[in-house]
């Protein structure tokens, strides 16, 4: 039996749900998974109907018990709000216990007494969740990019407020009509002023300042404006004027100051913005996020995904969950394991002892484009139309675009086929007496 990481949860709605549903089912996931059991779950209304599968004896109101419940060894703050779950962090951390939230409004506020209380406790507090949904963007900024001087950070930081301002865009949408159907997707805070009006990307956005910058960042010096004005009209002309309007969250080291000695001043703003069509985040569509760091020596990097709803969040929470249980296995093991080799971070250090079985390129299937040249004369298209059929391929398009040299140039668009299946085609293509030149082919991205 593998050692198990006891889990205590506060909060089974959209996220809580999401992450018990990953724990619940670890089959093809990372093998730490199966090490986490859920222990106890804290909710309002403990007869509400949930979609997973928890035994009912878990669940309880009692939240208080579970972050002073000796058993547990990682809280999992999914609550939202600030009251009572700041008190019940603050608990949880002075009772030894690690944390993980995905409460950017919590963090926001009270990093300061939240990370100085773990730190005086010897315990870590995770917060992936809280920016960018699923997008992995915190750690990165804490890990894989901390050689870096950061220059500027760029996001759509909120999916709800890009979700209806794509809508906008797309459909000519009603603004409460569109607000109302994010809430039922579940990517609306259950108050929707923090999306509508930038206060959650406001929150975002000076958590990842301060990681970046390396100092807290007072929110009530964040400018922050919402969506709430943006009309039909606005969206109209900024796309005659080749651009598109996203709400923009920035955070950036003042040019003039970074030169001198003086110390570091930031801008850190949220508002709508216009973003000319060629730009990467103009393309970032409906719920998605994305962030943009701007670094030196690194140059840019986009970050790129789901930014809210039940899955992307939890998988975040999840990715964080197993790195303090990494972090345990290691303590626990007394560093080294029972042969006498040191034990090291399972998440830093896989350890695979078998092969994938990786399917031929000529299992893929997917749609192909290719192009021939051949006489111009009668029967052609039809011959090669013939030939496709026989080997099991089926074409979407095949026109004659052109003439080179007296030749036709014939392209072809298969449906979604066997590669196999259009190589064997296309051998038996390239003998035809007709045919002159097949260059090959391309798969076309789905
Ligand atoms: P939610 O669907 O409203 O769920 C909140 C859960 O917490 C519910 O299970 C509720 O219990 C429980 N709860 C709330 N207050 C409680 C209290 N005082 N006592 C006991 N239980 C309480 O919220 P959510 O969307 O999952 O969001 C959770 C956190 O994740 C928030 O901080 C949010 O900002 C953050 N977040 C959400 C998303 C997203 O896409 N939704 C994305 C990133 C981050 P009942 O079920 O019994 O009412
Ligand atoms: N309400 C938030 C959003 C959830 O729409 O982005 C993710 O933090």
């Amino acid at each position: 039996m593998p050692v198990v990481f006891q889990i205590g949860l506060l909060g089974l709605g959209t996220v809580g749900t999401g992450t018990a549903n990953i724990i619940l089912n670890p089959e093809q996931r990372h093998p730490l998974v199966r090490e986490l059991n859920i222990a106890q779950v804290g909710v309002r209304s403990p007869d509400k109907a949930r979609s997973v599968d928890l035994p009912p004896e878990v669940v309880t109101t009692d939240l208080d018990g579970i972050v002073t419940n000796p058993d547990i060894d990682i809280v999992v703050e999914v609550m939202g709000g600030i009251e009572p779950a700041r008190s019940l962090v603050l608990k949880a951390i002075q009772h030894g216990k690690h944390v993980v939230t995905a409460n950017k409004a919590l963090i926001a506020r009270h990093s300061d007494e939240i990370f100085t209380a773990a730190e005086a406790a010897g315990v870590y507090v995770l917060l992936e969740a809280a920016v960018g949904g699923g997008i992995p963007v915190i750690e990165p900024l804490k890990q894989s990019l901390c050689a870096n001087r950061i220059d500027c950070i760029t996001g759509i930081l909120n999916g709800t407020t890009n979700y209806i301002l794509t809508r906008m865009q797309q459909e000519g949408g009603d603004f409460e009509e569109i607000l109302a159907d994010a809430q039922e997707l579940g990517y609306a805070e259950a108050d929707p002023t923090a999306d509508v009006d930038g206060f959650d990307a406001a929150d975002k956005i000076a958590i990842v300042a301060a990681l970046a910058y390396g100092g807290r960042i007072n929110l009530d010096e964040v400018y922050c404006e919402g969506i709430r004005q943006i009309t039909a009209t606005d969206i109209d002309y900024a796309d005659r004027l080749g651009f598109v309007i996203k709400l923009l969250a920035t955070a950036r080291r003042d040019r003039q100051s970074s030169q001198s000695s003086q110390s570091d001043r930031l801008e850190v703003r949220v508002h709508p913005t216009l973003v000319p069509k060629e730009h990467p985040l103009a393309n970032v569509n409906d719920v998605f996020n994305a962030i943009l760091v701007e670094g030196d020596p690194i140059g840019q990097v986009m970050f790129y995904g789901p930014g809210a709803g039940s899955g992307p969040t939890a998988s975040a929470v999840v990715s964080d969950i197993l790195n303090v249980a990494a972090l345990l296995k290691v303590e626990r093991s007394g560093s080294t394991k029972p042969d006498g080799t040191p034990m090291l971070d399972p998440l830093l250090a896989p350890s695979h002892q078998h092969y994938c079985s990786i399917r031929p390129i000529d299992d893929l299937e997917t749609r192909f484009y290719t192009r021939l040249l051949a006489k111009d004369e009668p029967g052609v298209i039809g011959t090669l139309g013939i030939c496709f059929g026989k080997n099991n391929v089926s074409l979407e398009s095949i026109v004659q675009i052109d003439k080179h040299n007296e030749q036709a140039e014939i392209v072809i668009v298969t449906h979604k086929v066997r590669e196999g299946n259009v190589r064997q085609a296309l051998k038996a293509i390239r003998d035809f007496d007709v045919v002159e030149y097949v260059p090959g082919i391309l798969r076309v991205l789905d």
